[in-house]
């Protein structure tokens, strides 16, 4: 089968994402929202669900990722949105970090509301500086911290010298 193009894949993800957007449970806010997401060659689609409860609601693309990563995909190659009515909806920026998690920046993303008008935009541009699993890896060894365990439980959590250069290496990485 011929590959499609990137046009033509972005076309199906939003149909994909305007058919799921008639499944949305939205009677709280009346805003139905339909995401679809493009990982590892399928497409996966969600909408939003509302709740009574009203902050256990969950986002259109949240969904479409949690069916991605349900069917056993981790990398999304492209997004597209569908939702708001006076102009496309972009995504909220709890969406944003979870689309980061398994988006490369430049996956492209596509957004649109219900009369067809479209923003085309990137992951990294929606969220730049995003924090990631980097984040969390532990600081590379350094001379001082490789000692004896007696030598590092002296120092009191927070003043330690590398204590000292995380929060530095954090305030001038921003
Ligand atoms: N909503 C989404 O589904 N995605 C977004 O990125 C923004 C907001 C939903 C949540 C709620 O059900 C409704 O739109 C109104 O906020």
């Amino acid at each position: 089968m011929r590959k499609r193009s990137p046009e033509a894949l972005l076309a199906d993800l939003l149909r994909a994402a305007a058919r799921a957007r008639e499944n949305a449970h939205a009677p709280y806010s009346q805003f139905p929202v339909g995401a679809a997401v493009l990982a590892e060659g399928r497409i996966y689609a969600g909408c939003n669900v509302e709740n009574s409860a009203y902050p256990l609601s969950i986002c259109a693309e949240r969904n479409a990722v949690a069916a991605a990563v349900s069917a056993g995909a981790r990398r999304i190659e492209a997004v597209a949105v569908v939702g708001g009515q006076a102009r496309p909806a972009a995504p909220c920026g709890g969406c944003r970090q979870v689309l980061a998690e398994f988006c490369a920046p430049g996956a492209p993303v596509v957004y649109s509301n219900a009369l067809g008008e479209r923003i085309a935009t990137t992951v990294g541009e929606l969220l730049p500086s995003a924090f990631s699993a980097v984040d969390l890896a532990p600081i590379a060894a350094e001379p001082e911290s490789i000692g004896s365990a007696r030598g590092r439980s002296r120092a009191a959590p927070g003043t330690s010298r590398s204590a000292a250069r995380r929060r530095g290496t954090r305030s001038s990485g921003r």
